[in-house]
């Protein structure tokens, strides 16, 4: 016979979390959706300032453009110092201020003909597709400034800047671009301040959430926690209670029926041996039956014995107590193999009732079944314990199992019924000729 094991330990299954990490976890989850809640929130109102932003700057150029247009000469593309002047006059005292940090002009060959920063004045940068259009075909662009481009070299240490260009037109209608930049840092500023003004709320909200379900969740996971407990304490008191039970039973079988009928058995056979000494064939040969009869009484009762008080399964383990189980089959030449995995997960109450069905099965293997092969398989794990116990012998069908039951030969239902009391399930499968398979799973608590 092969025996697979892996048991080495055997601990608790698993119980449900205490309340105290149910609670923590659900303060954590709370956090957790709160920063989700800002970061997200602060990521959208950003974008909307920046929407909003946009679009002041837009309004912003069309109307510098308007300012700018109304003061310019036509000898702004040359360089002209009385149009210089003239823009300059106009950008300095209306148009910079705290926003608007800088006013340039483009001619359409890409050169800056003005700007505030007379620095910037005389560079050339080629123009980009974008900006092309504006000229033909005029609008306005705005984008976020990417203050690394060399054209925008002079333009760093102010923070983060929004760019808009429109087309303007000198007196005698030659296009140019007019570009001012404005400050982002409000953009910033005011989806912050967004954000200050709806935060409380939503803290407050989560907060007041936190509050109210707290208790809930404390007392809940502590109800369940309890739930548990009283769940083992019952079933391990069901379990010692019948075990007592069967103990003393066991103990009372042993030390007064047995013991007074193996001795009966014992004080008559000198009887029956004087009588055959004497002649009486009739009596000695009813004394000797008698005392045979005796004698089957003993080995049943004795076998009654076991099982009523099986090798305790607790200390044994599940192995040995299924290995027992089989060896009369073994015996008999029958092919065995007992495979035990993830014992360490299975408790006291599932391995009770695995023991109680691999009994039956193996059982009704040897009462039943004449096989070559045999297989019980048992699996721990977090789920639950799984029984299966497997036969290639002769098999039957359900109308013959229905006549066995109605004799009161009621082994699988009685097994049935308990495994269904205890929330797990079996299932019998088996065709005459084709063999018998007993599954069993029972959940963890
Ligand atoms: N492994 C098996 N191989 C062949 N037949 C089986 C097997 N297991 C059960 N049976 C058939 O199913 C019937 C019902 O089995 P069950 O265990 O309920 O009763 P039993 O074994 O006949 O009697 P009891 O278990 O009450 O002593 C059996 O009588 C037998 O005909
Ligand atoms: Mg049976």
């Amino acid at each position: 016979m092969r025996v697979v094991s892996t048991k080495t330990s055997r601990t608790r299954p698993s119980s449900p979390p205490t309340a105290r990490a149910v609670l923590l976890w659900f303060v954590l989850g709370t956090a957790l959706a709160s920063a989700v809640v800002i970061g997200g929130g602060y990521v959208a109102l950003r974008s909307v300032a920046i929407d909003e932003a946009k679009r002041d700057t837009r309004a912003k150029v069309l109307e510098v453009a308007h300012l700018v247009e109304s003061v310019i000469g036509d000898d702004i593309l040359a360089g002209g110092q009385a149009a210089v002047t003239a823009v300059d006059d106009v950008v300095i005292a209306r148009v910079l201020d705290a926003s608007v940090v800088r006013v340039k002009i483009w001619s359409a060959d890409g050169r800056v003909v003005y700007s505030d920063l007379p620095a910037q004045v005389g560079g050339r940068y080629a123009l980009d597709d974008e900006q092309l259009a504006l000229l033909r075909e005029g609008g306005a662009e705005v984008e976020v400034s990417s203050l690394d481009r060399p054209e925008n070299a002079l333009d760093r240490g102010q923070g983060e800047l929004i760019e808009a260009y429109t087309r303007i037109r000198t007196p005698s209608g030659t296009p140019a671009l007019l570009e001012i930049y404005q400050r982002f840092d409000s953009v910033n500023a005011s989806a912050r301040r967004l954000l200050g003004a709806l935060a409380p709320p939503i803290l407050g909200g989560m907060a007041l959430l936190l509050l109210v379900q707290a208790p809930l969740v404390w007392s809940l996971s502590r109800r369940l926690q309890r739930g548990h407990e009283e769940r083992e304490a019952l079933l391990a008191n069901a379990i010692a209670a019948s075990n007592r039970e069967r103990r003393r039973v066991a103990s009372y079988l042993h030390d007064g029926p047995v013991q007074e009928i193996a001795g009966l058995a014992f004080a008559l056979a000198p009887v029956a041996e004087d009588a055959k000494r004497r002649g009486e064939a009739e009596v000695a040969t009813e004394l000797g039956a008698a005392i045979e009869r005796l004698r089957l009484t003993v080995r049943d009762l004795r076998a009654l014995l076991v099982e009523l008080h099986p090798p305790h399964l607790a200390a044994a383990g599940l192995e040995a107590a299924i290995t027992d189980l089989v060896s009369p089959l073994e015996g008999q030449g029958v092919d065995v193999s007992v495979a035990v995995r993830g014992g360490d997960a299975i408790d006291q109450g599932q391995e009770a009732l695995v023991f109680r069905v691999a009994q039956e099965a193996v059982r009704n293997v040897i009462a039943h079944a004449d096989p070559r092969r045999v297989e019980v398989a048992v699996v721990g794990g977090l789920a639950g314990a799984r029984l299966v116990v497997a036969d290639d012998g002769r098999g039957f069908d359900p109308d013959e199992r229905a006549a066995r039951a109605a004799e009161g030969h009621l082994g699988l239902a009685l097994l049935e019924e308990l495994v269904r009391q205890a929330g797990g399930r079996l299932v019998v499968r088996s065709e005459p000729g084709e063999g018998t398979t007993v599954e069993l799973d029972v959940p963890s608590r």
